[in-house]
């Protein structure tokens, strides 16, 4: 049987996960959720990158053993990805049995193929930390243009790569101290010797993006590849080579071989066969990663598992960074955001997987975080036009469920099963932007269905019940056609609707046959609304504060009604005010004032209220809204029924009366003070 193994990247343990992480587990899960959703046999595994200098030195200034901190780092990834919905079926760590033991063996294999060499190699020693220090770890002036500042390996102003030892007047970023140049010698892999190999292999069919593979040709290829440094001395956070005390794995050689550990550790809790998964030309192995990878995965890699014999990647998926306001986001600029800051904001996953979804095509493209992009279409798209769909026609068929028989819908529903194909391909390589456009425009069709069909309207007369039920059966299938297409990127939105409809959404195909005769539960809040403001202050953006502005308001309206005597806190207190939602609105036809509206006080909890704005509102713009309503009014009975409280309103009547509503955030049930 095919399988399929799916990766991210692993990320570091020495740092929280953030919102440009969440660009490629978002997309990798998407993938994975889709593929699934198609009945293939998919697994996806991750780990953290445990090992390196950056994690010993936390390490180290923090006071504790490596072994604590990437523990806690690895708990505190799970939880963040867990909180985005990102559902690996394993994640493990660069710090284990399994990976020591895989390391050794793919070491013994390149050993065998006489790939591996030794090297004197010159490096910066820091007396003072008693480490060789990463090029990250030392700053100077660039060896090129003299620009002060620079790290050990290329200059951000001049673009230049160059080795730290060039570096002019070098400085260790870790004591301040003025490193030495010291010699040791260095394990290499001679990459070289597969040269011929790789260079096909990036150009099979499906490999690789088009303009990754060319990338990979214009900067490498094109001349001998240089031998890869893969040992690093004492002192480093790692596994030593069984083969040469003193020398420990570079962090870079045992990430890769992290995937492997992950399968295996996964392997043995399901009773599986590691080799039917990294030894089996049955397996497609596919990996997502971020494009500054690029050389690790697409040249490095391959040639590992070549030389030690095992199944090589199937494909590899690049994609680009994000940015914020088109600028790169960085630690060191302080402008990362972190998942667990997005969550804290109270901020809905959903919007982030909807909105990446929405940008990440297959093309290796940077994203840009935009707070009003964000919003604007989370609010368009998935509350306007998706959710609307459920909300404007589930309540009209709680009581009766949907019609016994799928009613004629001028071949709507079958439009969007035909769309399906299309969709399922952009899903599958990983052009979820076009998969999304594709999904909206259904959208759009079922929302012109509604328009036009007016459900609202046809409850009016008793003699239609059945027409409602048929028009809403029919907007509540194109809706649920909709989530299932929609369910890779919003799992949860899948999971509401299958309460509402009481029918599992499992595959693909759920969207290809029609529900019938089911009931319908109780409506229940879908997506939010978002506010963007909750993002930008996140991104230490919030707007300037606009010029005081100047009021002409004339006092008319406070001459017209004096304020009423005075009363004491305990006078006011009698008055219960309260939040509710409007979750029914409908005009009593025999009074040209009034609208009866149903609202909410949460819990289960409505009261039926008559206000007199018929004339300032129309119904089925208010459902939905939060209201100020008077709770605790003594019941009054009506020529058309009891009102059991009073919405608060201003102004003078007729047309000229305005809703009071809370401000966001406020929830039904909520007392005023
Ligand atoms: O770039 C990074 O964040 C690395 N920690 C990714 C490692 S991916 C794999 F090869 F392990
Ligand atoms: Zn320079």
């Amino acid at each position: 049987m095919s399988r399929i193994l799916v990766t991210s990247a692993l990320p570091y343990a020495n740092g929280h996960i953030h919102l440009g992480h969440l660009v490629e587990y978002i997309q990798t899960d998407i993938w994975v959720r889709y593929q699934r959703m198609q009945g293939r046999r998919t697994v996806y595994v991750c780990a953290d990158d445990t090992h390196g200098t950056a994690v010993m030195m936390r390490a180290r200034k923090e006071g504790r053993s490596e072994e604590a901190l990437i523990e806690e780092m690895n708990a505190a990834h799970q939880r963040d990805f867990a909180a985005f919905d990102i559902a690996f079926d394993y994640y493990g760590s660069t710090h284990s049995d399994a990976n020591r033991e895989i390391c050794a063996q793919v070491w013994g294999a390149l050993r065998r193929e006489g790939l591996v060499v030794e090297r004197e190699v010159m490096q910066l020693f820091d007396g003072e930390a008693g480490v060789f220090l990463a090029d990250r770890f030392v700053k100077g002036k660039c060896p090129r243009c003299g620009t002060p500042d620079q790290y050990g390996d290329s200059c951000e102003s001049c673009g230049s790569t160059y080795s730290a030892t060039e570096l002019v007047d070098p400085v260790s970023t870790l004591s301040g101290a003025r490193p030495e140049v010291r010699s040791a010698v260095h394990l290499f892999v001679r990459i070289e010797a597969m040269h011929d190999f790789l260079a096909e292999w990036i150009e099979e069919p499906g490999r690789l993006q088009p303009e990754v593979a060319n990338y990979l040709k214009g900067h490498f290829l094109g001349e001998p590849l240089r031998d890869w440094d893969v040992s690093r001395p004492a002192p480093y956070f790692g596994f030593e080579i069984p083969d040469s005390p003193g020398n420990y794995w570079y962090v870079w050689f045992d990430a890769p071989i992290g995937y492997m550990a992950a399968t295996r550790e996964w392997c043995a809790l399901h009773g599986e066969d590691f080799d039917a998964w990294w030894r089996s030309p049955d397996t497609r192995i596919v990996h997502f990663i971020g494009k500054d990878i690029t050389y690790f995965h697409a040249l490095f890699w391959p040639a590992m598992l070549k030389a030690a014999g095992y199944t090589l990647p199937s494909r590899i998926q690049v994609h680009g960074f994000l940015t914020m306001r088109s600028e790169k986001l960085s630690k060191s600029k302080g402008t990362q955001i972190f998942a667990r800051q997005y969550v804290e904001a109270n901020l809905d996953p959903a919007y982030l997987r909807y909105y990446y979804a929405s940008k990440l095509s297959s093309r290796v493209e940077d994203i840009d975080l935009n707070p009003e992009e964000i919003a604007a279409k989370v609010n368009a798209d998935l509350v306007g036009k998706v959710v609307n769909l459920a909300s404007r026609s589930a309540r009209f068929v709680e009581a009766t469920g949907l019609s016994p028989e799928y009613p004629d819908d001028g071949g709507l529903f079958e439009q969007g099963v035909r769309a399906g194909a299309e969709i399922a391909e952009a899903y599958e390589a990983a052009d979820t932007a076009r998969a999304m456009r594709l999904v909206m425009a259904l959208a759009d069709r079922a929302n012109e269905y509604i328009d036009r069909m007016e459900p609202w309207k046809l409850r009016k007369d008793p003699a239609r019940a059945r027409d409602v039920q048929d028009v809403c059966t029919v907007v509540l299938n194109l809706y649920r056609q909709i989530v299932v297409y929609l369910a890779p990127v919003l799992p949860r939105l899948a999971l509401a609707t299958e309460r509402l409809l009481s029918v599992p959404i499992t595959r693909f195909a759920d969207a290809t046959v029609p529900l019938t005769g089911v009931p319908v539960a109780p409506f229940t809040h879908l997506i939010q609304r978002m506010d963007p403001k909750r993002l930008e202050e996140l991104m230490g953006v919030v707007e300037q504060p606009a010029p005081a502005p100047t009021f002409d308001d004339d006092g008319a309206a406070l001459a017209a009604e004096p304020l009423a005597p005075e009363c004491t806190i305990d006078d006011f207190a009698k008055v219960d005010l309260r939040v509710a939602r409007i979750v029914q609105a409908e005009a009593v036809p025999e009074a040209n004032k009034l609208l009866k509206l149903t609202v909410s006080l949460g819990g289960g909890v409505t009261r039926t209220v008559f206000a007199g704005i018929k004339a300032a509102y129309k119904p089925e713009d208010l459902v939905g809204r939060l209201v100020v309503i008077v709770a605790n009014l003594a019941p009054r009975k009506m020529k058309f029924g009891v009102s059991e409280g009073m919405v608060i309103a201003a102004g003078p009547g007729g047309k000229d009366v305005f809703l009071l509503a809370p401000d966001s955030g406020a929830a039904p049930g909520q007392r005023v003070h």
